[in-house]
C-alpha cells in the first residue's frame, strides 16, 4: 500500500512537472524560478539529485582522463545533468532524447562546449582579439561563436576565459586578454554579452562560464597548473575585476581554475567560492569545476581520498562536477554518513536547474536541434567577412624600417618562405572548437587571391619545420628568394605549442626557424617577416636584423585573408599589444604597470649600479604593453585637462589632437594612463584608465575626450578598504604605454 502511495506521488509529481514544462513561458522573478525549482526538488531522489550535479564528456575532445565511457547509460539512469564536448543537431538530440524520454523526471541536459574563439568560423586567438582593442568586433564576434554553436545544439560555452596574466611562458596566455586588468574587464563583460545577448531563452544565445576562478595566469615560473601564491592585495587588485565584470555583466557559471591559491586550492577554496564569490559579489549562478579538479585536491594533498575531495569541494561552493564523477560515486554516502548535508547538495542542483529554466530547456529541450538551422547559419559569407576584418584588426605591426611594408602593389615576384606560410591546422590556434583545418585560409593562400588582382608571381617554400633541426631545405628558399622582388617569411610557433599544457621556458624562435631567418635576411632584399604564434615572443635577434615584422598570432579560418589585405595595404594595421614582449626569459614576469621601486633607474643616473636593474639586460621591454605601429604616423599635441584640481564629486575632462601625419586613413588607439603619484601603499607607475580607438583620415586631426572621476581611482588602501586617497596624479595619453604626453592633477 506504502509502495502504491508513493508511486502515485511520482506520477501526479511528473504530471506536475510535465504541466510545468508546457506552460513554462517567460519566468521573470526569482521567487517564480524558485517556486518551480522547489517543486521539481520534491519530487526528485537524492540519487537524480546527484546526477544533476555530474558533467561528463562525451568524449569527442578530451584535456585528460576520459571517466565516463558508458555515460549514455549514465543519462538514461538519471546520473547525469549536462556533457560536454558533444556537438551536431544529431548526436545532440539523441543525448538530450535519452534525458527528456527515457528518464523518469524527463530534465534535461546542458551541452557544455569550449567555444573560446568561434565555432565553426574561427577567430583569432582572444590574445589576438584583445590587440584589436575593439570591444564591439570582439562582441559581434561572440554573437557568431554563440548562433553557430546553438545551431550545433550546444547551449553552455565555457567562455570567456578572463585570467590575467603577466607571463609569457604560460602557454593560456593565448586564451586571454593580455596583462592588464582593466582591459581585461571590459573585454571579459563584451563577451559575457555577447555570448548571452539580450534573451537567454533565445535559441541562438549560450550561457557564458567564466573561468577559471581564480588566478589561473599567476602559476609559479609560468608552469601550467602549477602553485599560485600571492598577496590578497595583489589578488584583488590585479587579478580578481576581471572576473567579477563578467558576473556583473550577467555570466551565469563560473569554472574553478586548477591551481591553489595561497595553500588551498580553488576547487576546495571557502573562502573564494562562498565567502567572495557569492557573499561579497553575490554571484546566483552555478558553478562547475575545471575537468577532473575535484579528484585532483587529493594529489594537492588537501583530501585524503575521492570522498574527502567531493565533501571539501562541495561545502567550498562547487555544484557541478565536470568528469571526475566524484559527486557521483560518493555524495550519496557522505550524506548518509552526515559529513554533508542535503540543504548544500539541494542548493546546488537548484542553481544548476535554474540556468536549465532559464535557457528555457523544460519549454523545449529541443530547442538547439534544428536542422535548418545547422544548415544555414554555419560559415555565412557575413561571419567569414568578419572574421577576415578581425584579422586584420587583430595583427600589430611591431616594426617597419623603410616602410618595406606595404608591400608595392606594383611588385612582380613575391616568395613565401617559413613553415607556416601553408599550415591550415596550424592558422585554427589552439582551443579551435569544431573548427575544420579544411575551413582555413593559410597566408598562402591569401597571397595567391591577391595575386589576382595585382598580377604578381608567387612561390612558396617552406624552407624547414617549426622545430625540426634540419636545414635541408634552406637551399630552395634562398634560391626562391633570390629569384623574388619581395620575400614574406612565415615564421613561429605551431598552434598547439600555447593553450593548455603549453607552458615554454624558451619563448624565443625555434632555432632552426632563426637560422633559416638569419640566411634569408642576409640576402638584404625586402624581408617580412609574418610572425604566427600564441604568447610574446623573445625577439632580440630578428628586432635587430628584420626589416619588418608583422605579429600575426593565430588569425583562424580567415587568417590568410586578413593578413594578405594587410601587407598591400587593403587594411591599414591598428592593433596594439596587450601582452608585454620581454627582451629575454630572464625579464619575466614583466609588465608595464610595475612599481617604482625605492631605487629606480632615471634618466639623470642611468648607469649608476645601485638601482634597481639589471647588470645584461634592461629593464624596459622590447615592444611594450600598448605598442603597435601604422602604415601612416601619428602626432599627439595639447593635452589638456579642465581643471588643475577636482573634488571627490567632479569629472575631470581630458583632451589631447591627434593628427594623421603620414599617407594612409588609419585608426589609432588613443591611450589613457594615470600614476598615483603618493599613496598610504605603492602604485604602479601606470595604469590604464581608459582608452578610444579612432579613425582618422590622412592630414586630418581628431580631439579625444577622456573623463576621470575618483572613482576611477580606487585602489585597495592600507586597510585594504577600496577607495581613492586625495592627493596628487599625473596623466598620460599616447600612442602605448611608453610614449606620450603627460599632465598631472590634484584630487583634493
Ligand atoms: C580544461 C581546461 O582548463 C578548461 O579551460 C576547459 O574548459 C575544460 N578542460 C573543458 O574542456
Amino acid at each position: 500500500m506504502k509502495i502504491k502511495f508513493t508511486y502515485l506521488i511520482i506520477f501526479l509529481g511528473a504530471l506536475l512537472l510535465q504541466a510545468c514544462n508546457r506552460t513554462q513561458t517567460k519566468l521573470q522573478t526569482d521567487s517564480e524560478w524558485q517556486s518551480k525549482i522547489d517543486s521539481l526538488l520534491e519530487l526528485m531522489t537524492i540519487d537524480e539529485k546527484i546526477g544533476q550535479l555530474n558533467l561528463l564528456t562525451s568524449g569527442w575532445d578530451v584535456t585528460g582522463p576520459n571517466m565516463s565511457e558508458n555515460y549514455q547509460q549514465l543519462i538514461k539512469e538519471g546520473k547525469v545533468g549536462g556533457i560536454f564536448n558533444a556537438f551536431t543537431v544529431k548526436y545532440i538530440s539523441e543525448l538530450q532524447r535519452l534525458a527528456v524520454e527515457e528518464t523518469r523526471l524527463g530534465i534535461p541536459l546542458l551541452f557544455g562546449y569550449d567555444v573560446i574563439h568561434g565555432h565553426r568560423t574561427i577567430f583569432p586567438i582572444p590574445l589576438a582579439q584583445s590587440c584589436s582593442w575593439d570591444l564591439a568586433l570582439i562582441e559581434q564576434s561572440e554573437q557568431v561563436a554563440a548562433r553557430e554553436a546553438s545551431a550545433e545544439g550546444i547551449n553552455w560555452t565555457f567562455a570567456p576565459m578572463v585570467d590575467i596574466s603577466r607571463d609569457p611562458r604560460w602557454g593560456r596566455v593565448s586564451e586571454g586578454a593580455g596583462e592588464d586588468t582593466w582591459l581585461g574587464s571590459q573585454i571579459g563583460a563584451v563577451r559575457v554579452r555577447g555570448f548571452q545577448g539580450t534573451d537567454l531563452s533565445a535559441n541562438n544565445t549560450l550561457i557564458s562560464c567564466v573561468k577559471h576562478f581564480a588566478a589561473y595566469g599567476a602559476p609559479q615560473a609560468g608552469r601550467d597548473y602549477h602553485t599560485v601564491d600571492m598577496s590578497e592585495r595583489s589578488l584583488r587588485e590585479w587579478y580578481l575585476p576581471p572576473y567579477k565584470a563578467a558576473i556583473d555583466a550577467g555570466a551565469v557559471s563560473v569554472m574553478t581554475s586548477f591551481n591553489e591559491i595561497n595553500g588551498v586550492p580553488a576547487t576546495s577554496n571557502h573562502w573564494l567560492y562562498t565567502d567572495l564569490l557569492r557573499g561579497e559579489w553575490g554571484f546566483e549562478g552555478f558553478t562547475v569545476t575545471d575537468y577532473s579538479s575535484i579528484y585532483e585536491l587529493i594529489p594537492h594533498g588537501v583530501a585524503a581520498d575521492s570522498a574527502m575531495a567531493g565533501e571539501l569541494a562541495l561545502k567550498a561552493g562547487i555544484d557541478m562536477d565536470m568528469q571526475a564523477t566524484v559527486y557521483q560515486n560518493h555524495l550519496k554516502q557522505s550524506v548518509e554518513k552526515g559529513t554533508v548535508t542535503m540543504q548544500k547538495i539541494d542548493a546546488a542542483v537548484s542553481r544548476i536547474i535554474k540556468a536549465k529554466y532559464r535557457l528555457g530547456l523544460f519549454d523545449d529541450p529541443y530547442k538547439y536541434c534544428n536542422l535548418e538551422r545547422e544548415k544555414t547559419e554555419i560559415l555565412t559569407p557575413e561571419s567569414q567577412a568578419l572574421a577576415r576584418d578581425f584579422v586584420s584588426k587583430s595583427c600589430v605591426l611591431l616594426k617597419n624600417d623603410r616602410q618595406t611594408l606595404p608591400i608595392p602593389k606594383t611588385v612582380k615576384k613575391i616568395a613565401l618562405i617559413g613553415p607556416l606560410g601553408n599550415s591550415k591546422v596550424d592558422m585554427l590556434g589552439n582551443w579551435s572548437a569544431a573548427g575544420r583545418a579544411e575551413d582555413c585560409v593559410t597566408l598562402y593562400e591569401g597571397l595567391q587571391e591577391k595575386s589576382l588582382s595585382y598580377h604578381f608571381s608567387l612561390s612558396y617554400e617552406k624552407g624547414c619545420d617549426v622545430l625540426d633541426a634540419s636545414t635541408a631545405g634552406f637551399a630552395k628558399a634562398i634560391q626562391a628568394a633570390k629569384n623574388a622582388d619581395y620575400i614574406v617569411l612565415a615564421l613561429g610557433e605551431h598552434g598547439n605549442m600555447s593553450g593548455e599544457a603549453a607552458s615554454r621556458t624558451d619563448i624565443g624562435l625555434p632555432e632552426v626557424q632563426q637560422k633559416l631567418a638569419d640566411a634569408i635576411i642576409a640576402l638584404k632584399k625586402p624581408v617580412v617577416v609574418v610572425l604566427f604564434n600564441g604568447r610574446p615572443l623573445t625577439l632580440n635577434e630578428l628586432d635587430a636584423t628584420a626589416p619588418a615584422i608583422l605579429e600575426a598570432w593565430f588569425g583562424g579560418t580567415q587568417a590568410g585573408n586578413g593578413i594578405a589585405d594587410l601587407l598591400f595595404a587593403d587594411a591599414i594595421p591598428s592593433g596594439k599589444l596587450t601582452m608585454t614582449f620581454p627582451h629575454s626569459v630572464g625579464q619575466i614576469p614583466i609588465h608595464y604597470n610595475m612599481k617604482n621601486t625605492g631605487r629606480p633607474v632615471t634618466p639623470d643616473n642611468p648607469d649608476y649600479k645601485y638601482k634597481s636593474r639589471y647588470i645584461d639586460s634592461p629593464n624596459e621591454a622590447l615592444y611594450p604593453f600598448g605598442y603597435g605601429l601604422s602604415y601612416t604616423t601619428f602626432e599627439y599635441k595639447d593635452l589638456m585637462l579642465n581643471a588643475k584640481n577636482i573634488s571627490a564629486a567632479d569629472t575631470l575632462q581630458i583632451t589631447v589632437e591627434v593628427s594623421n601625419t603620414g599617407n594612409f586613413d588609419a585608426h589609432e588607439v588613443v591611450q589613457l594612463y594615470i600614476r598615483d603619484v603618493v599613496g598610504s601603499v605603492t602604485r604602479p607607475v601606470k595604469e590604464l584608465k581608459g582608452f578610444e580607438k579612432v579613425y582618422i583620415p590622412k592630414n586630418e586631426s581628431v580631439k579625444v575626450n577622456f573623463k576621470i572621476s575618483a572613482n576611477d581611482l580606487r585602489f585597495y588602501n592600507l586597510k585594504m578598504d577600496y577607495t581613492f586617497e586625495p592627493g596628487f596624479f599625473k596623466v598620460f595619453v599616447g600612442p602605448n604605454s611608453a610614449e606620450g604626453l603627460s599632465e598631472s592633477f590634484e584630487l583634493r
